[in-house]
Parts: structure tokens; sequence; C-alpha cells
């Protein structure tokens, strides 16, 4: 476990070579992906592989997919914001969507995504069930928030939430520390087909509300939130997009209210030593990846108001940096 002093800015590791452009590896991956026939077609192989192998491991891909877009689409006004606009950046090709999070195949594959990527951090665990992966992967962030929190958590925000994955598991273990009182829990993502899945898979609204709203201008009220989670948000963001982010945390916290970023540890041997295919394929569908890597996230987190910044790598992939307002 890697965990800074908590007094002291974590020290930022440079970018993997595979990330970093001016690097040879970084270059040739870039220029492969610049052929745009080529792209496609890794794309396609790439996809297909990643489908089969998750079915393969008990995630109904394909099924689930009709299912809750079937569920979903009905819901689309009720959680759209008509005055919220995604930023130019947003609107990127992200994973293998042309319209990114803005579109309906995203959003009924997130869940299913979301589990595979949860059996990826535990690759010699052929057994594991996706579910059991997934609890076992939002335990471990918890867990490396828990030690910051010195207040009970009445109210939390989780910013780019998706479909929901992290911010009911946010709720099940706020409601299992057994504060007084019972927390409240939001999501908000600018996507509202994301929103829209997550409100399918939230049937007992137990959520309190699905915000449709960019996490730099949310619009919600300032000062009023316990702890606010990012979880797996950081890495699509350019690094302007994410400095405005971490301000706009910072005025919707309390004061001494926490923040927490999990995402991929640049630290990890794991990702530092990524099998160039594999790396070539990641950067494919992340647009922001060199941002996210070369970003001082500690500093920017000091930047933006924020103290007692902590590191903890929560599994052999991701870390969890938790910071007090
Ligand atoms: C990888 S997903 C996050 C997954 C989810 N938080 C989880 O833990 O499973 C990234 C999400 O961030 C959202 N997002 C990206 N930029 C955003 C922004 N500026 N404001 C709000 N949401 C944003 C995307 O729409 C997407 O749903």
């Amino acid at each position: 476990m890697v965990q800074a002093p908590s007094s002291a800015p974590a020290v930022q590791a440079p970018p993997p070579n595979w990330v970093e452009s001016r690097h040879p590896l970084g270059w040739a991956i870039d220029r492969l992906l610049a052929v745009e026939p080529l792209r496609q077609l890794l794309f396609q192989q790439a996809r297909g592989l990643i489908i089969r192998t998750a079915e393969g491991r008990g995630i109904a891909w394909r099924e689930r997919r009709e299912q809750l877009r079937a569920a979903a689409e009905p819901l689309m006004a009720a959680v759209t914001d008509a005055a919220t606009q995604a930023p130019a950046y947003y609107r990127a090709r992200f994973h293998a969507y042309d319209q990114g999070n803005l579109c309906w195949e995203a959003a009924c594959e997130a869940e299913q995504a979301t589990d595979s990527m949860a059996l990826r951090v535990w690759p010699k665990e052929p057994d594991l069930a996706p579910q059991v992966a997934q609890t076992r992967l939002r335990s471990a962030i918890f867990a490396a928030i828990e030690p910051s929190l010195s207040a009970p958590v009445a109210r939390a925000l989780d910013m780019g939430c998706s479909v929901g994955v992290g911010t009911l598991a946010l709720l099940d273990w706020l409601e299992g520390r057994g504060d007084a009182q019972a927390p409240t829990v939001e999501g908000l993502d600018l996507s509202p087909q994301m929103l829209a899945v997550a409100r399918v898979r939230d049937p007992q609204g137990r959520i309190a509300a699905w915000h449709h709203a960019a996490a730099e201008a949310t619009g919600l009220e300032g000062g009023a939130y316990d702890l606010i989670t990012l979880q797996f948000v950081c890495h699509e963001l350019p690094a302007p997009a994410t400095r405005a982010v971490l301000r706009e945390a910072a005025r919707l916290l309390r004061p001494g209210g926490v923040i927490a970023l999990v995402d991929q540890d640049p630290d990890s041997e794991v990702i530092r030593r990524l099998p160039a295919p594999i790396a070539t394929l990641l950067k494919s569908t992340e647009p922001y990846l060199e941002d996210y890597f070369s970003l001082d996230l500690p500093a920017a987190l000091a930047e933006a108001g924020f103290g007692d910044v902590r590191r903890e790598a929560c599994d052999p992939r991701h870390r969890v940096l938790v910071a007090r307002r």
C-alpha cells in the first residue's frame, strides 16, 4: 500500500512511457493510431474481444444492453436539463464510441464495461464473479477514504457518476457506517443517456438526485456537501477541466469536507508496464490520458484550496487521492 504522509502533498510519478508522445514508444503508438483505417480495425477487433471475454466471465453484455436501452430511453426527457451544455472536450470520441459518452450504446454498455474493468484488476483469479470483483474494488476505495473522514457524512455527491455503479456503492458504504443521520447521496453527470440508465438501475430511488450538469459548473448549492467523490473520472478530463472541477468541488464542500479522486495509479507497476498492444488500445480509446498522467493532481488539489492530501493505492492498478477542504 502506497501512502504519503498525511500532511505532505504526494509527489506525482512521471507519465508511463507508452503515454508520453515525446517517448519513442508513446510516439510510435500515436503514429499508428493516426492511420484511421488501422485504428478502426483495431477498435473493432478489440471491441469484439472485450464483449466475448466479458460474456465468457458471466457478464450478459448484449442482452443487458438491450434491456437497459428499452427501459432507459423513455426517461431521457425527465433526466435532461436543457440548459446544460457539454463542453467541446467532452464531445470527443471516448472508448469505442464516436459520440463518446453522449450515446445510448455507451450508456447501455457502461455497467458491463465497469464490471469487466473490475475483473481486469485481478487477472490471476479467473473464477472471480463480476459482482464480487466490483464489490472488492469499491470496498477498497471507500476503505482508503475512511481515515480522512473526521465527521459524519450527511450529504455526498458522486461527480461523473455514469450509470451509478459507484454512486450506489457509495450509498451502501455510507449507510453501513452507522452515522446518526441517514446519509444522502446524489449523482452528477454530463451525459443524459448515462443518467437515464442510472435511474433504471436505481428503481427504488435510493439516490436523492441524479443531476445533469458539468462537474466544473454544477449550479448546486455551495458549502452543502460533506464528501465529493470522482470515481474514474479524471482520466477523461483535459488538465484545465480537471482544475476547474476541483475548484467547483472546493466551492461545494463545507469547510472540513472531503474530496476523493480514484483513478489509474501513475505509480502502479501494472500500469507502467502495460504490454504495448494493450497500451495502444487504451490510448486509442482515452483522448486525455496524457493530460491525466502529466498533471500533478496533488498539486492541483492544493491549488484549488485543499489540504491534508493523502494518497493510497486501493488495488494493483488504482489509487485514491483524498484531501480536505
Ligand atoms: C469512466 S466514467 C465514470 C464511472 C463511474 N464514476 C464509476 O465509478 O463507475 C466517467 C464519467 O464521467 C462523466 N464525465 C466526464 N466529464 C464530465 C464532466 N465534465 N462533468 C460531468 N461528468 C463528466 C462521463 O459522462 C462518464 O459518465
